[in-house]
């Protein structure tokens, strides 16, 4: 078994009362890599992304982290394993602190155990101030999550994946509501994830995902229509035709 392929689907097929939503994808993620879903809506992204997770079922196929079958098991399983997907909003606890926030998510690290002891939660503390810096909220660490701009929201949510330490990060539309500034600022916050973790950064923005620099895959009605680099999916007419020119 190759490292190289921590993630694997393969031929999943996901039906939903006979309309498949996934259909026959196969697809690689090595560790510490960037993987760029895009495609049109309702091309299967999401549910994509369920399906690694364990929220929704594969009718056939199978898919593989570190060689070993997931497809059965229940979310909470999968996530101890070291998949995280960005949580859903309201993500953030908007009573607490941001740093604390940060805090609460290192201690669902997969050790959850080591939590219940005094260095576990030390370990957790100096986890969340290291993703503090690494999200660009040092200067909010005591601010309330509930007073950030959504902007900070959402990077605070996207902290709270890094801090679990999780393998394999799943982040679905993490630009959801943002401007250009802030969309670049969140390309530069994911950059610095990749090799530590393998990144699949699920989005509809072309400028966002050309500032991603990774791997590019584009679904289209449930199965993997194109990959390779941004400027090959960009010059090829299929694409365009389906997607990118409509995106434009
Ligand atoms: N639980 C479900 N039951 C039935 N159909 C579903 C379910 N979830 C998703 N679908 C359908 O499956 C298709 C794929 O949906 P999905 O949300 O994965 O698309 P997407 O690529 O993420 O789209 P978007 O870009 O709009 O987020 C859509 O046609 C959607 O309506
Ligand atoms: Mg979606």
């Amino acid at each position: 078994m190759s490292e190289a392929a921590m993630l694997r689907l393969e031929q999943v097929t996901v039906d939903f009362d006979g309309f498949k939503a996934i259909n026959d994808l196969s697809l690689t993620i090595p560790s510490g890599s960037m993987t760029v879903v895009i495609g049109p809506n309702g091309a299967g992204k999401s549910t994509m992304c369920d399906t690694i997770i364990g929220r929704v079922r594969p009718t056939a196929g199978r898919v593989l982290f570190h060689g070993e079958e997931i497809q059965r098991l229940a979310e909470h399983r999968i996530v101890g394993r070291g998949i995280c997907r960005k949580f859903q909003t309201p993500g953030v606890l908007i009573g607490l602190s941001v740093i604390d926030n940060l805090a609460i998510a290192a201690m669902r690290d997969r050790r959850w155990w080591r939590s219940f002891t005094r260095a576990g939660e030390e370990e957790a503390r100096a986890k969340a101030e290291a993703v503090l810096e690494q999200v660009g909220l040092a200067d909010r660490r005591d601010a309330l999550a509930g007073n950030l701009s959504h902007g900070e929201k959402q990077w605070l949510e996207i902290g709270m994946v890094v801090a679990t330490d999780a393998e394999l990060l799943l982040l679905d539309e993490p630009t959801a509501g943002m401007g250009a500034a802030e969309s670049s600022q969140t390309a530069q916050i994911i950059r610095t994830l990749v090799g530590r973790h393998a990144v699949l950064v699920i989005d509809h923005d072309i400028d966002f995902v050309s500032q991603l620099e990774g791997h590019v895959v584009v679904l289209h009605q449930g199965a993997l229509l194109r990959e390779g680099t941004l400027d090959e999916i960009r010059r090829d007419e299929e694409v365009a035709a389906i997607y990118l020119g409509r995106a434009k």
